[in-house]
């Protein structure tokens, strides 16, 4: 069944105009505190009418239809060989950059400029480097989308398949339509998996996360890991809706993945940072931690 999408309509497999509508989407449940605390209007966030909520609506049904446990088992065979494709570091920066949002192309930032304020953010704060690095290669894993995943593949919260869904994600209503939810090997509470059995043990819906964390996980240390791994995970990492499937080993890493997710969420700014002044540093971070071409 992995191979649902061979099925799909283009609507089906990009419901969304660009992927950034997901993550406007979520800074509308989860919007900036500081500024709220400033007084900027949250209605300027908070526009419910807006028709763009249709088709985050429609992006997570299809999410929560089609992310079946065996969906990401096939998903994991695929792409877990890495025998798709070589690059540079550098390079794999541009490739990801085609990724380009035809919606709204003045307005939007790249890629690319996502992942160095998210990461320029975090060097602010005087965090390790190689926090730092996790920053700039978080979203790296969207490439998943020029290697013809539909969206739903690719981004949305991420969630433990295999066993009962939590109403802590995001439209749960949706799960009535994955066939999982009638499956009694995977609609208990623990489903195929043992109490607080660690997450390391437990398959969540595949996308940009668990692709990057796989790419990355010789290289970085292991809360940098976490962040990767795990930084769409919003139903456990702002929830805690899967304390039942934690290891003690998972709660202290967590402290990490929520110290990440301000960065990640709320460092978007207008104003690209001046890369020519920023080089240096960046090529010498790339070189001290990873491999001159990485694997997809
Ligand atoms: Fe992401
Ligand atoms: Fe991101």
């Amino acid at each position: 069944m992995g191979n649902v999408q061979n099925n799909l309509s283009n609507q089906e497999l990009s419901p969304l105009k660009s992927l950034d509508e997901w993550e406007e989407d979520i800074l509308l449940r989860y919007p900036d505190p500081e500024t709220i605390t400033k007084g900027k209007e949250t209605d300027e966030y908070r526009n419910y009418e807006d028709p763009q909520r249709d088709t985050v609506r429609e992006f997570y049904r299809l999410n929560h239809t089609y992310q079946t446990y065996d969906f990401v088992k096939t998903k994991r065979e695929d792409y877990l060989r890495f025998n798709k494709k070589k690059m540079p570091v550098w390079s794999a920066f541009d490739f990801l950059n085609q990724l380009v949002d035809d919606s709204d192309p003045d307005t939007d930032l790249d890629q690319f400029q996502h992942l160095l304020q998210t990461s320029e953010a975090i060097r602010a704060d005087g965090h390790p480097d190689w926090m730092v690095l996790a920053g700039l290669m978080h979203d790296m894993g969207k490439v998943l989308c020029l290697f013809g995943e539909p969206q739903w593949a690719v981004v949305g919260d991420t969630f433990p398949v295999g066993c009962a869904y939590t109403d802590k994600i995001v439209y749960p209503e949706f799960f009535s339509e994955n066939p999982d939810s009638k499956d009694a090997r995977y609609n208990t509470q623990y489903g195929v998996y043992k109490p607080n059995c660690g997450l390391d043990n437990v398959l969540l819906s595949w996308g940009h996360d668990e692709y990057v964390y796989q790419m990355m996980k010789e290289y970085l240390p292991e809360p940098a890991l976490y962040m990767l791994r795990y930084h769409s995970f919003y139903s456990q990492h702002r929830e805690n809706g899967y304390d039942h499937l934690m290891s003690e080993r998972d709660h202290e890493m967590f402290t990490w993945v929520k110290l990440f997710n301000p960065y990640d969420l709320y460092s978007k700014n207008p104003t690209p940072p001046d890369w020519n002044q920023l080089k240096g540093y960046y090529e010498a971070l790339v070189k001290k931690y990873l491999p001159e071409e990485l694997l997809f």
